[in-house]
């Protein structure tokens, strides 16, 4: 049976209108009230190091007011993981933020990194936070993922969401799909997103071993257009459509 797959919505980009005049509209909190009364699976938020949108005080805010589990997007340094202990999120998502920690193509560098993930994967899951790794669809980064501890993988979906060419998307399709099926063969649950829209979603919810899809950017500009709500039953429903054609 093809198991159920799951959205997570990136609410970061309500916070980047906010900050844009630095007040407290609009309220990313109530955007994820929103999106779980529109069906969301999950909240999730990047808390940069710079603090660009979301900030501690959204993270508060949001761990005292949403019961859907929060994924919190991190960076994989000290004061994050201090962080994240302190909240006790449902998931902590561990994302390059420097040029040094990524790949050429923009994942987590899990070959370079393992030496400092490997602490760093096991202290949170010590306190029993569900620990993904952000990464590119590369074999060698899911080897690496699954030999520093992590039971979860992201994987990166620009570089398809990006492609230009039919030619280009195919092979980064392809790329996702094989990473996907390495995923699952190696026992480490797999998840993906970045850059997803109404145009990219379908083919990555057809992929059977992909259990969830986080996606931000595009639902929250669809939002300006037709409503957060809409934006999100129209993702859903595509997810579903797409998964229902999968035969496990
Ligand atoms: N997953 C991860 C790990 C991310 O860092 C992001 C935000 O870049 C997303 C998913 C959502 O990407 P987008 O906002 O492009 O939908």
């Amino acid at each position: 049976m093809t198991s159920k797959l799951r959205l997570g919505v990136n609410i970061d980009h309500v916070a980047t209108i906010r900050n844009a005049r630095g007040g407290l509209h609009p309220d990313p909190v109530r955007a994820a009230r929103l999106a779980a009364a529109a069906g969301a699976d999950g909240i999730t938020a990047h808390l940069r190091e710079d603090r660009r949108h979301i900030s501690d005080e959204d993270i508060d805010r949001l761990m005292d007011a949403i019961t859907l589990p929060l994924n919190l997007e991190m960076a994989a340094t000290h004061e994050m993981l201090e962080i994240a202990l302190r909240h006790r999120p449902h998931a902590a998502c561990i994302v390059p933020e420097r040029r040094e920690e990524r790949t050429t193509e923009g994942g987590l560098d899990v070959v370079r990194g393992a030496a400092d993930l490997r602490p760093l994967v096991g202290r949170l899951t010590e306190a029993g936070i569900r620990v993904s790794l952000f990464i590119e669809p590369d074999p060698a980064q899911l080897d690496a993922a699954k030999a520093v501890g992590a039971p979860v993988v992201e994987l990166h979906t620009g570089a398809y969401c990006d492609a230009s060419g039919g030619l280009e998307r195919e092979r980064q399709l392809g790329r996702v799909v094989s990473a996907a099926r390495h995923a699952a063969s190696i026992g480490l649950e797999c998840h993906a997103g970045h850059g997803l829209s109404y145009d990219t979603v379908t083919a990555i919810a057809a992929i059977p071993t992909i259990v969830e899809l986080n996606i931000g950017h595009f639902l929250v500009g669809e939002a300006i257009f037709i409503g957060l709500e809409a934006a999100i039953h129209r993702m859903r429903g595509l997810m579903e459509q797409a998964r229902a054609t999968v035969v496990a």
